[in-house]
């Protein structure tokens, strides 16, 4: 009968129809919940675990788009256009620690250390001023071969020949080690948590202790240091809801700075066969983070620029506002592998410094030019 075939088919269309037409009101739904959400984060700087996950779970590009967008014009008010260089000496490639992500790990016999004399450190941080760095960020691997005293001599001796602030990123100390390199003149301190859940802390760093680890930052807060911390994005073993809680701790910590990294495997660690960190999960915590914590500092760092050549651009265009780049002659680069290809890894200081100046010009932006502290008080 095809009267009745005809009557069928019109019904299964019309059924096929409003199927679609409720997949599209409900797809609206889940978008407009989205936009709403980064809306509320925009104006409130506050978010549940849940709505954090949410967010790092963007169904479409829209919703993406919009999440950048918003931190982007956050970042403007708050911490305006300026994008502020953070120059890095890499003085020391020893490490006492075994941290499983991570290059520098002690266990990595093939690694040819070096350690850089007090007078060399000053001499680089020497010339980065030259070159216009308002910030001299002191790092290593956990290396007691620099004690608090030597620490100090060479924050001194800096503080002295070069008008610069100083962060130490030099990993777990005392209380009374991080008070001599304090009074010394040392302004901030750099210290990642690298992942907020206890469990998976401890899988990563089987002889370390999480509580420790949140201690450090607390004695650092205390002395009066601006502190920065952050995690890593895309280690194995991590969830969605890790990283919600990452950016959980840093609201609770109220982090003057905020690193977000993407995991790089290296060849030399239990970890060599596992997949890296994403862009997109990068950029998005980078992005939530700037909504959640409005003046905090938040680089785009050398990791996200070696897995995407746009990576620290794009960054810069999700909430961040600090580069990093290296100062430490070329010679010693390479030395100093915490993650393979890394960017950078033949230039020479001069180099970087007009290369990031060019990156940061071509986005409108400009460096800043003081010495980029925490203006959140
Ligand atoms: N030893 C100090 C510490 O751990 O705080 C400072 C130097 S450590 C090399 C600096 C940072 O490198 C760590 O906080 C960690 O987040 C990052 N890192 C180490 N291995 C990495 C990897 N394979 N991929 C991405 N980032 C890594
Ligand atoms: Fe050492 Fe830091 Fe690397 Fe851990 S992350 S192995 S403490 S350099
Ligand atoms: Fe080093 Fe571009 S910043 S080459």
């Amino acid at each position: 009968m095809p009267g009745r075939l005809f009557s069928l088919k019109c019904a299964e269309e019309k059924r096929i129809k409003t199927d679609r037409r409720s997949l599209n009101t409900a797809y609206k739904v889940i978008c407009m919940d989205y936009f709403k959400l980064v809306d509320k984060a925009y104006r409130e700087h506050e978010l549940t675990k849940d709505e954090i996950m949410r967010l790092l779970d963007p169904k479409s590009d829209e919703e993406e788009a919009y999440l950048f967008q918003k931190a982007d014009e956050l970042r403007h008010e708050c911490v305006g256009d300026w994008v502020h260089l953070r120059g890095l000496i890499e003085f020391s490639s020893y490490c006492r620690r075994n941290c499983k992500y991570c290059g520098l790990r002690r266990a990595n016999v093939s690694l040819a250390r070096y350690r850089l004399s007090p007078e060399d450190i000053v001499a680089i941080a020497h010339e980065a001023a030259l070159l216009g760095y308002k910030t001299i960020v002191l790092q290593s691997g956990e290396d007691e071969f620099y004690t608090a005293d030597i620490m100090a001599y060479i924050i001194k001796a800096i503080k002295k020949i070069a008008d610069v602030a100083v962060t130490l990123c030099i990993g777990e100390r005392s209380y009374e080690e991080y008070k001599i390199m304090r009074e010394a003149g040392a302004d901030r301190y750099l210290l990642k948590f690298e992942t907020a859940n206890p469990d998976h802390y401890q899988k990563m760093h089987p002889d370390m202790s999480y509580k420790n680890r949140i201690d450090c930052l607390l004695m650092l807060k205390d002395l009066g240091y601006e502190v920065g911390s952050g995690d890593i994005v895309g280690l194995p073993g991590q969830t969605l809801e890790h990283l919600a809680e990452d950016i959980m701790l840093l609201k609770e910590l109220n982090v003057e700075m905020a690193g977000i990294g993407p995991f790089i495997p290296h060849p030399n660690t239990p970890f060599r066969r596992a997949a890296g960190g994403t862009l997109e999960m990068t950029l998005g915590m980078v992005a939530i983070t700037r909504l959640m914590l409005p003046y905090a500092n938040i680089p785009a760092t050398t990791a996200v620029g070696t897995i995407h050549p746009q990576g620290r651009q794009k960054a810069l265009m999700a909430g961040a506002n600090v580069v990093m780049p290296n100062v430490m002659p070329a010679e010693y680069r390479p030395r100093y592998e915490i993650y393979p290809s890394k960017i950078c890894i033949g230039e020479q200081p001069a180099h970087c410094r007009m290369c990031i100046e060019g990156i940061i010009r071509s986005l409108g932006r400009e460096v800043g030019r003081d010495y980029g502290s925490y203006r959140g008080r």
